[in-house]
C-alpha cells in the first residue's frame, strides 16, 4: 500500500506521557497497524524524530523500537522541512516557547495540554497559529475513553431528559516520596515549574463539560496544598508550592450545575479513578473512564430516609451497565489519528489551539476564585 509520509517532530519523549501515551501507545501503535487510511487510499504514515535533552535516553528509546532520528537541536529539526509536525509533552512550563518557535518555523502543531501556563499565552499562541496559518491542536483524551463516549452516547440519545448537575469526583493518593516513592514527577507540586492540580485538571474538566454536558459560565473554587512537603526523584526535600486539590463548582449553559473534586490527597473508594454521576430528569448515569453504568427514572427505587433501620435497598445493584455496542481504541491515539487526517485531508479537528485556550482560561478563572474567594464568570473568547 502506498505511504504518505509526515515528519513529526516528538519533544519530550522521555516523560510519562511522551514516551507511553504518545509515542509507544499511539505513534507507533499507528506504525504497527499499516498507517492511517488518508482519502487518496494510501496511508498516512508517521515519521518520527525523538527530541529531548538527553541524547544518551533519546539513543535508548530510538534504539528500543529501531528509529533511527533523534536530536537534542530542536532549532535544527524545525529548520528541516522533512518535518511537517511538532509535537510538545515535555514539562507544561517549557511550552510556550517551543510551540512559539515551531509556528514560526511553520510546522503544524498538536501539544499536550495545558497549552501554556497562562491563559494570555494561550491566547496568543491559538492566535499565533491562525496567522500563521499552521494546523493546531491539543491533547484532549478523555473524550476518547471508553466510559466517557458512553456518556455522550446517552447524552445524545437524550436519555437524560433534562440535565440537572453533575458530580465528579477524581483523584488518588499521591506518596510524598520519602517512606514510598511519589508516583508523580515533583515538578507537579511546584507552582514555579508549572505545577498545581487546578492548571493540570481543569483543563481535562472544561473540554469534558463543554462538549459532553454544556459550555461553562461560571466558576467557583476552593484549592489547597494538604501536603506542604513533599521529596523529589533524588530524595530531596522539597516544599511543594502548588495546589494538589481543587474543589469546583462550575455553573453551565442551561442551569446545569457540576461540581468537581480534584485531590491528590484523597484515597479512592471508588469504581475508577475518575467518576461523574449525571442525573436528569429521566435518568442518571455514573461514568468512568471505562465502564458507565445506568438508572433510569422507571428503575428509580423509593428510599425513605430513617437512620433507625438499616440500609434498605442495594444501591449499587439497582444500576444497569451500558454495553460498549462498538471497539474502543486507546484514547490517545484516537486523537492522533484524527488530527493526522486533518494535516494530510483536512479532516475536522475541533479540538484546536482555540480549545486549549479556553481550558486554561478555566484553570486560571479557577486559581483567581480561590485567591478572591469569589465566584468568577467565564468571558467568551472572540474568535
Ligand atoms: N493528557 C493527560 O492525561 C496528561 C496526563 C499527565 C500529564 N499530562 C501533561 O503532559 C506533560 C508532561 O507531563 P508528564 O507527566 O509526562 O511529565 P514528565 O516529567 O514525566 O515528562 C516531562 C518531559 O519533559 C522533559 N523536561 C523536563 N524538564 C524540562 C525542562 N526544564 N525543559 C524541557 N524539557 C523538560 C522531560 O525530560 C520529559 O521528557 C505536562 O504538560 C502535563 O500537563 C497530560
Amino acid at each position: 500500500m502506498e505511504r504518505t509520509p509526515v515528519g513529526i517532530i516528538l519533544n519530550g519523549v522521555t516523560g510519562r506521557m511522551g514516551y507511553r501515551q504518545h509515542l509507544v501507545r499511539s505513534l507507533l501503535a499507528i506504525r504497527d497497524q499499516g498507517g492511517v487510511p488518508a482519502r487518496d487510499g494510501s496511508r498516512i504514515w508517521p515519521e518520527l524524530t525523538l527530541v529531548g535533552r538527553d541524547a544518551g535516553r533519546l539513543a535508548e528509546i530510538a534504539e528500543r523500537y529501531g528509529l533511527s532520528a533523534y536530536t537534542t537541536d530542536l532549532d535544527a529539526a524545525l529548520a528541516d522541512d522533512a518535518h511537517q509536525i511538532y509535537f510538545d509533552a515535555q514539562v507544561t512550563a517549557a511550552r510556550e516557547k517551543a510551540i512559539r518557535a515551531a509556528i514560526e518555523a511553520g510546522k503544524h502543531v498538536y501539544t499536550e495540554k495545558p497549552l501554556a501556563e497562562d491563559f494570555l499565552a494561550s491566547l496568543e499562541l491559538a492566535r499565533l497559529a491562525a496567522a500563521k496559518g499552521v494546523r493546531n491542536g491539543v491533547v484532549q483524551d478523555k473524550l476518547f475513553l471508553p466510559g466517557l463516549r458512553k456518556l455522550k452516547r446517552l447524552v445524545d440519545g437524550g436519555f437524560f431528559g433534562r440535565i440537572l448537575s453533575v458530580r465528579g469526583e477524581f483523584g488518588y493518593w499521591v506518596f510524598e516520596g520519602d517512606w514510598q516513592a511519589a508516583q508523580r514527577p515533583s515538578w507537579n507540586y511546584r507552582a514555579e515549574d508549572g505545577g498545581g492540580i487546578t492548571l493540570d485538571m481543569f483543563p481535562h474538566w472544561h473540554y469534558v463539560l463543554e462538549q459532553i454536558i454544556a459550555p461553562v459560565t461560571a466558576v467557583t473554587a476552593v484549592i489547597a496544598t494538604h501536603i506542604p512537603e513533599r521529596v523529589d526523584e533524588n530524595g530531596g526535600h522539597y516544599r511543594a508550592t502548588a495546589d494538589d486539590a481543587a474543589y469546583g463548582i462550575f455553573e453551565l449553559a442551561g442551569g446545569i450545575v457540576a461540581q468537581i473534586n480534584s485531590s491528590w490527597a484523597v484515597r479512592v473508594h471508588r469504581d475508577e479513578l475518575v467518576e461523574f454521576q449525571v442525573d436528569g430528569t429521566h435518568g442518571s448515569a455514573v461514568a468512568g473512564l471505562r465502564d458507565c453504568r445506568i438508572q433510569h427514572r422507571g428503575t428509580t427505587p423509593m428510599p425513605v430516609w430513617n437512620p433507625d433501620l438499616p440500609v434498605t435497598e442495594p444501591f449499587r445493584a439497582q444500576w444497569q451497565t451500558v454495553p460498549d455496542n462498538g471497539e474502543h481504541d486507546n484514547a490517545f491515539k484516537v486523537q492522533w489519528e484524527a488530527f493526522l487526517r486533518h494535516v494530510v485531508d483536512d479532516e475536522p479537528f475541533p479540538w484546536d489551539f482555540l480549545a486549549g485556550a479556553r481550558g486554561v482560561q478555566l484553570a486560571e478563572a479557577g486559581l483567581r476564585s480561590a485567591r478572591e474567594g469569589r465566584r468568577v464568570q467565564i468571558e467568551e473568547i472572540p474568535r
